[in-house]
């Protein structure tokens, strides 16, 4: 297997690095009660300040999002690539499916939040999609083995606990087709404490080096 490492950010979620772990029932709450926000922590997303034009930003950066996928697997991996079943893993609200389903054949969005994909297919629906498969995580051992030419995720596994995280990852690597390509998103960091007593080293040091407040002040 290749791996191809991309350095992703297209400004969506400058507020989030990587996020404390969040367990299944907190998915099923967001799902319910706030969908929008709980993928995309913009107070413009909360359900009481939700309307055309957020719902517009907010499918526009999913369609904007899954361009640049294709245009980095383009330009690093594979120029003529044009996968026909893709999988998108932690699918939400469809924000992804949606412009997956636009460009493939057949899409499958999977996610454990029974209202996230309540959502996903009435998002489905208003923009007339009808290749996409909605499916819950239980149902997951169902998809064949090596069936998808695309598996994505994005904004998913920051949030899950590192051992359950990598028994999903082989799962995932299991359903891609001989060729095909995985494009996963995974956060990480420097440890804050190890960083802020790196700089703190260096200021205490040397008093004529100004940049080291700044590093001080950064966040991981
Ligand atoms: C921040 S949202 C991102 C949604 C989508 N990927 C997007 O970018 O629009 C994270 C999603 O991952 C789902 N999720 C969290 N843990 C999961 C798991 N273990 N398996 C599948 N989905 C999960 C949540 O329910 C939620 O819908």
């Amino acid at each position: 297997m290749k791996t191809v490492n991309v350095r992703y950010d297209d400004g969506e979620r400058k507020d989030r690095g990587v996020t404390k772990y969040r367990t299944d029932q907190d998915w099923e709450i967001w799902g319910k009660e706030n969908p929008y926000f709980g993928v995309l922590t913009d107070p413009i997303f909360l359900n009481v300040n939700l309307n055309d034009e957020a719902l517009h930003a907010f499918f526009t950066s999913g369609e904007k999002h899954v361009e640049n996928i294709y245009q980095v697997i383009r330009t690093r991996i594979r120029s003529d690539f044009e996968p026909r079943r893709v999988l998108d893993y932690g699918c939400g609200t469809g924000r992804l499916v949606i412009p997956f389903a636009r460009r493939a054949q057949s899409v499958v969005g999977i996610d454990i939040s029974p209202s996230m994909l309540e959502k996903a297919r009435e998002n489905c629906s208003r923009f007339a999609i009808d290749s996409a498969q909605l499916l819950h995580l239980d149902n997951m051992d169902s998809l064949e083995p090596g069936s998808f030419d695309l598996i994505h995720s994005f904004l998913v596994f920051q949030h899950i606990p590192v051992v359950r995280g990598e028994a999903l990852l082989q799962k995932l690597i299991g359903l891609l087709a001989d060729g095909g390509i995985g494009a996963l998103q995974f956060t990480f960091a420097v440890p804050r404490g190890v960083l802020l007593r790196g700089v703190t080293a260096v200021r205490h040091r040397s008093r004529r080096f100004p940049g080291s407040r700044n590093l001080a002040k950064m966040r991981t």
